[in-house]
């Protein structure tokens, strides 16, 4: 079907009636399938798009990890790594449905491990404690959600069919999150210090999963055209901030934005401003545990080399068998 990698597509030079026919499709709300005409530049925004959301939930591994071996309880750890496993097998899903689009893993994975793919962001940030982790659920798998959510109506059928399993699970991750800071806001003095703590930590960093402003951003407008976006990133970021604050009020904690205020004209909460120095910053490669991150993956990638060839080896032997 597509012969060509990631980066070598030209596109913008398809017949208008094609353009035209694909664009009435979309706006008629029906998906496009792997086989269906598109343009170029759809095809590879949504490439763009889904492996580093896939790269994201792979990465988004590594802050929980570091807590599997410290969890609290029994308990704690065996929902620690349900959750763990769960995002693996999300980052399963949308690499499967970005290869309908005609690039193979390895392209993905060599993409992210030479750091010419991006993940997001958030993951960037270290979990230094165990309410982190509550807030990584809270927050973080919060934020996913309400990104996650609309992306079951995405124009591309296979992303639209891998969020819908995604999102289910998503919403024990965040649920698991919230009931970890519900136990410690509600426990000792030092407990809710520690949640505390965990949501300033993590406050910002989550509104910058939502990418930059309107105004900032380069793919939204041609993403919503398409209907990959079904809102904007200042919309879902303040659809996450409108959901997100009660909470923590009903915690008794609270949110590290003196600019936070309901403002009844709106029916929203007015916010203070996003560091996009740190947003781009850390986007750069210079968060906390950029670098961490990529040695983790790059180091996971080249011991895990024997499974692949194992099984590749017994494919190969079946398949000979088979002949
Ligand atoms: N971290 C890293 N890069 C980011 C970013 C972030 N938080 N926000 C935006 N960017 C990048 C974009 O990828 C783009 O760079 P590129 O051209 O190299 O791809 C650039 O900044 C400009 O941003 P745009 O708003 O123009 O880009 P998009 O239209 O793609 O919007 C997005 C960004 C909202 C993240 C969109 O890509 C999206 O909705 N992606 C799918 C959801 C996703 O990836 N979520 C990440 C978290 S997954 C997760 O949390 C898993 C959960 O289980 C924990």
């Amino acid at each position: 079907m597509y012969s060509q990698g990631l980066t070598d597509a030209k596109g913008g030079d398809e017949p208008a009636e094609l353009l035209a026919e694909f664009q009435a499709k979309i706006d008629r709300e029906e998906k496009i399938e792997p086989r269906d005409w598109m343009p170029e530049a759809y095809r590879k925004t949504l490439i763009r798009q889904m492996s580093q959301h896939a790269h994201s939930e792979i990465v988004g591994q590594l802050p929980e990890g570091n807590w599997v071996t410290r969890a609290p309880s029994l308990k704690r750890k065996m929902i620690l790594l349900a959750k763990i496993q769960d995002e693996a097998g999300h980052g399963l899903y949308i690499y499967s449905a970005t290869e309908t689009l005609g690039v193979t893993r390895d392209q993905l994975n060599d993409e992210l491990l030479t750091g010419k793919a991006k993940y997001s962001s958030i993951f960037n940030y270290p979990t230094l404690s165990w309410a982190d982790i509550g807030a990584v659920g809270w927050l973080v798998d919060g934020a996913a959600i309400m990104n996650q959510v609309p992306l079951c109506r995405t124009s591309y059928g296979p992303y639209s069919r891998s969020m819908i399993r995604i999102c289910k699970e998503e919403s024990f991750h965040q649920r698991q999150g919230y009931e970890i800071m519900t136990v410690l806001a509600r426990g000792s003095k030092e407990q809710k210090d520690m949640a505390q703590r965990a949501l300033n930590r993590f406050w910002w960093p989550s509104l910058m999963m939502f990418g930059p402003s309107d105004k900032d951003s380069k793919h939204s407008e041609q993403s919503m055209k398409w209907k990959i976006k079904r809102f904007t990133n200042d919309e879902l970021r303040q659809k996450f901030i409108d959901a997100t604050v009660p909470q923590a009020e009903h915690l008794g904690l609270t949110v590290p934005d003196p600019e936070l205020k309901w403002n009844e004209q709106t029916g929203h909460y007015d916010h203070g401003e996003i560091d996009w120095n740190e947003f781009v910053n850390v986007i750069k490669g210079n968060g906390p545990c950029n670098k961490e991150r990529m040695q983790a993956r790059i180091k996971a990638h080249e011991e895990g080399a024997w499974v692949r060839e194992a099984a590749q080896q017994y494919h190969a032997n079946k398949k000979s068998e088979a002949a």
